[in-house]
Order: structure tokens, then sequence, then C-alpha cells
């Protein structure tokens, strides 16, 4: 996936477009570039790298001035990293400029008809095809850019938020998207164009998010005209306030945004249960599964499909469902699911989890699912976002912006939106009682102050990080509610550290892994008081004697595990089913603070982008 950005107004567009792309560079970051237009010459610099580099270079390359401009920074798919495979494109004539984000599926073969016209290829991208494609549709009907656009798409299959303007026509951005997020900020006669709305929030807080199969033909001074791509039926904007804030996407103080998304957890838990979770009258208020309560009681299973960190709150979901509700769930890969013919049946509830809400393959699992008249509910955190479009009903997280890499207060977020729902469907279905529903209210509502208290061990954390930052392996061991949290510690360390580390649930370790364990080895073994305790207090042992190195995350007071680990790193006491939101602080915090140590990018590790818009 790539970010995009544009602008077409009475300012100067270099400003607005560079820091633009800055603040989009969480959703590719392997090149990038930027095109803009005096009105008499389209000015292009591109280049292999971050926005950083490509800011020394065009600021020594090329004029920055233009009220037109659009930019690109790239998360490569078709063609390898390079200058030339950077966006934006011009076409063979040189008249039109085009910024993408998605995949053409069917590139080669346009690109295959286009060369036999005479046509030429200077990079290995879809992206060029699909400009040369317009400009042919455009030459050959002899008709204006935006239709030109419009019956090029037509031709298209795959996924695009794309946005070209044409030499000729100074005053006019041509923007469309299928699939890939694409939002247009209204400001004063000036228009805004972004992946996310992050871009021009400190201009306009009025927004459109076109609709998939929805193309738009920008004017400046002028209205926006949208249209439908396949039959040309014109759309009435619907203009968003925003509820974005310039402070959200920025660091505020920390050296990165992982760390500042560590430390939002306490904040962002409790904006997630704000006006759901009223302890005072014994009730959980989630409007989208009140308003679906039939489907969920109704419902023989529940299916969980997500990918990554998100499948992790999944699997957390599955052990707090059928422990408080009592509803079977089966956790997938939306990747795994989306191909694999699943038997699905309109009594089947699925539940799509997804920060971003533009992954491409839950989206993809999703309109699966519809298509066989499941009730799909989503789980996101982004706002107005594709899967939150897609699905029937859903919850919102409430985490605020994520621009880390690794997910961080996503995971936490999205664990208490998945906990509150399991309590409320256990309420109605009678599986647990009142007594016990207000306990866990009660205990819910103090984890915000507990997660402040679990970040405390950071210093510690620190010291421990020090000491293993050298080593090649870990492992990350953890039991019922806390397993998956030890998949999610693994994760954390291998994405943002690149150490290879693999989660375990603690018995599986006999079955194979034991067999890594020697001095050279640190273990993570997630061992809170409740649940399966005396069972991963044997399972130490067993490290133990085998001169593993323990780092075991304890329940504030523990001795056992005290007297047998190398380091422990203590949490506040709660119910078990809530453990993971604290457990899951020090993992995040020692995969942080290791990468740092070894100077990596924690906020932008390779080969990674923040969500994932193609399969
Ligand atoms: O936006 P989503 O939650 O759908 O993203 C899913 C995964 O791509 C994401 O969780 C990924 O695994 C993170 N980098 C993990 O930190």
């Amino acid at each position: 996936m790539c970010g995009i950005v544009g602008y077409i107004g009475h300012r100067e567009a270099y400003p607005i477009v560079i820091k633009g792309l800055q603040r989009l560079e969480y959703r590719g970051y392997d090149s990038a570039g930027i095109a803009l237009y005096d009105g008499n010459n389209i000015k292009l610099s591109k280049t292999k790298g971050k926005v950083s580099d490509l800011k020394d270079r065009l600021e020594s390359e090329i004029s920055t001035d233009g009220t037109l401009g659009i930019g690109h920074t790239r998360w490569a798919t078709h063609g390898v990293p390079n200058d030339v495979n950077s966006h934006p494109h011009y076409s063979n004539s040189g008249d039109l400029v085009i910024i993408h984000n998605g995949i053409i599926e069917n590139y080669d073969s346009l690109r295959k008809e286009l060369i036999k016209r005479g046509y030429t290829f200077k990079s290995d991208t879809d992206t060029e095809v699909l400009v040369n494609l317009i400009e042919d549709v455009k030459k050959n009907e002899k008709t204006k850019l935006g239709k030109a656009v419009q019956i090029a798409l037509n031709q298209v299959v795959g996924a695009y938020a794309i946005a070209v303007f044409d030499k000729n026509k100074p005053n006019e951005i041509v923007v469309a998207r299928l699939g890939s997020p694409l939002a247009i900020g209204i400001g004063d006669d000036e228009f805004f164009i972004a992946s996310d709305a992050s871009p021009f929030i400190e201009y306009t807080k009025n927004a459109i998010y076109l609709e998939d199969e929805e193309m738009a033909i920008i004017r400046r001074g002028k209205d926006i005209k949208i249209r439908k791509i396949k039959n040309d039926a014109l759309v009435d904007p619907y203009i968003q306030e925003l509820q974005l804030n310039l402070e959200q996407i920025e660091k505020g103080g920390y050296d990165h945004f992982m760390l500042k998304e560590i430390y939002e957890q306490p904040d962002a838990i409790l904006d997630t249960f704000r006006g759901r979770l009223l302890s005072n009258e014994a009730m959980i208020k989630l409007a989208g599964v009140e308003d679906n309560m039939k489907k969920f009681l109704a419902a023989d299973r529940i299916i969980v499909v997500a990918c990554g960190t998100s499948w992790h709150a999944g699997l957390v979901a599955e052990y707090i469902f059928e422990d408080l509700a009592r509803i079977p769930v089966e956790v997938e890969y939306a990747s795994e699911f989306r191909y694999r013919n699943p038997v699905i049946t309109e009594k089947d509830v699925v539940i799509a989890i997804s920060q971003s809400g533009e992954t491409a393959d839950t989206l993809a699992a999703i309109k699966l699912a519809k298509s066989k008249d499941a009730f799909v509910f989503g789980v996101c955190n982004v706002v107005g976002s594709s899967i939150a479009r897609e699905t029937d009903a859903g919850a919102y997280t409430h985490a605020g912006p994520e621009i880390g890499v690794a997910s961080t207060k996503a995971f936490t977020t999205q664990i208490t939106v998945l906990t509150l729902m399991a309590l409320r469907l256990a309420r109605a279905k009678g599986t647990i009682s009142s007594s016990e529903f207000r306990h866990h209210l009660i205990e819910l509502e103090t984890i915000p102050s507990k997660v402040e208290e679990a970040l405390k061990s950071d210093t510690y954390v620190q010291t421990i990080a020090d000491i293993y930052k050298d080593a090649t392996n870990f492992l990350y061991l953890g039991r019922g509610f806390n397993f998956p949290v030890a998949l999610e510690g693994a994760l954390k360390l291998k994405e943002i550290s690149y150490i290879h580390a693999e989660g375990y649930p603690a018995a599986e370790m006999k079955h194979g892994p034991i067999a890594l364990i020697d001095e050279n080895m640190p273990i993570v073994v997630i061992a809170t008081k409740k649940g399966h305790y005396e069972k991963v207090v044997s399972n130490i042992q067993e490290i133990k004697s085998r001169k593993g190195k323990i780092i075991g995350i304890v329940t504030k007071g523990d001795k056992s595990v005290k007297d047998l680990a190398d380091h422990v790193i203590e949490v506040p006491e709660t119910i078990e089913c809530l453990t993971p939101l604290l457990t899951t602080i020090p993992l995040q915090l020692l995969s942080y603070h290791i990468a740092v140590m070894l100077e990596k990018n924690v906020d932008q590790p390779r080969n990674l982008a923040k969500s994932v818009t193609v399969e």
C-alpha cells in the first residue's frame, strides 16, 4: 500500500504535500515523489528512500512553486523500490501525471495492448500502464480528462485510489477509488486529497470520503462533482466533520510514535469504554450489539477474521467469548479464510477486527461472509474506513490515530471492545450472574490505572533489554488468555528489532521448542497468579533445568516465579480474563527498547507498512 496526497487552491502546494507525505509515511516508505504544477510547467522529483530523502533531493532539483501538487509515498508491489518505479508517473506525451495506491491486476495484458499501439514504458509499474491507458482513451475518444479516467477505470481489474492531472487543465485534479481509501478535504476555495485526513487536518475539518467505484472531478475555486465510475450517475457529496486533531497525530515529546502510543493506552482504554461501560447502572451499552442482539443470540458460532495483531486480539476474544458467553468461536486468518471455501451460513456471526479498517485480506473475508448471508460485525479503529463501511454493524475502538507500524494501543483497545461485547452477550444469555457481571465491570473500570502502574516497569524493562538485546532468538510462552499475548509479544519483537522470536502455549514447549533451550536462549514467560499458574511454574522449572534465561511476567507480590526466574516484571493483579490488558504492556516496552538499542527504525520497520491494502 502507499500514501497519496494532493492540493489544488490558492496556497503553495509544496509545503502541504511534503508535510502530508511525512504524515502518511506509515503507509509505505520505500520511495517517494512529488509533482508540482505552476500553470506552465510540471516539476517532478522522485526518489528511492524516505520522504526526508525526497525533500533533500527535490529542493535542490526543482523550484517548488505551484498551487497544484500531488505526492506519493510508496510500498512497492509491482517493480522494486527505485527512482524510476517511484510515483508520480507521466504519460507518454508528458501531459498527464498520476499517483496511485493499489494494484492493477490486469496491468500485464493492458501493457501489451498499449505497446502494440506504440506506447513505451520506463518503469515496471502497473501505475504507468494506467496513466497511459487514460491518455490512450483521451486521445481516441477525443474526450476530457474526467471522462477518459472513467472509461479507463472501467477496463481495469484491481484496486486503486488515484489522483491525476492534465498539463492542459491547470485548474483540475481527477480522483477515484476502488478498494483503497481516499479523502477529500474541503477548504475555502481550496481542496486537499489524501489517503486519510491527517495531511489536511490543520486546514479544514470538512471532508468527503469517496466510496468504492466513485470518482470526483475537483476544480479550483469551484465545487466537486462526484460520479459513479460504472454508470456515470451523479452522487450527492456527503461532507463529514472530522473529529481528529493535530496533537493526536504528532509525537508530543516522545522519541517515537510507538512509545507515545504505548503510553497512551490508559487513556485509549478509557476512551474505548467511555459511555459504554456503566458500572453504576450495571450496564454495557454497545449500539451495534444492542441493535442486532437477536442475530448474536441466534448465532451457532462466531467466526473472527483478522490479520497480524488484530488476529491475536481475536484469539484473546475466543477465550473470553467462550468463557463468559459460552458461544463457540473460531479465529481465522483472513488471508486463509478468503481462499479456502469455508462453511458459512446465515446463522454465523462474523467479527472482523482491524485497526486500519483497510486490510485487503480482511475486507475480502468480509465480502465472502456477506455473500453467504452471515451477519458481519466490525471492530475497527479508523472511523469511516472501508471495513467500517462494509460491515453490517460494528463498534469502534476509539484508540485515536495509531501511527507506529507496530500495533500497541490498537491491540489493547480491541480486547477492551471484545470484552465489553462478550460481557454484554453473557448477560443477555444468562451465562454470567448479575454479581459476577458487576464484578467484571468494576474490575474493567480499574484497568486504565492498572495499565498506568504496569507502565512504571519501563526503567527495569530497559535494563533487561540491555542484557538481552544481542540475543538472536527469543521464546515467548503463555497459557490460556495469555497464550495470544505470547504470540503478540513475539510478533512485536520480530517486526521492530528483526530478532527471531516465537510464541508458544507454555505446555507445548515440551513437544518441540524445548530442544532450542540452552544458556543463550531468553524465554519470556507470562505467569500471572490466576488460571494455570502452577502449571506455568512447572514449565518454568523445565526451562530452568535446561539453563534457559527466564524473564517472568508475574502478578505483583509473586514469590514462586521470583525464586526461579532470572528477572521478573510485575503487573497489578486483576481477574484472569483481563490479564492480557496488563501482561502485554511490558512485552511492548521490551521490544521497543531492544529495537531502540539496536538502532532500528522503530516506527517504520523495514519491509512493512501500517495497513496492508494488497493481498
Ligand atoms: O489494520 P489491521 O489491524 O487490519 O492490520 C493487521 C496487521 O497488518 C497488523 O496488525 C500488523 O500485524 C501490525 N504491524 C502488527 O504490529
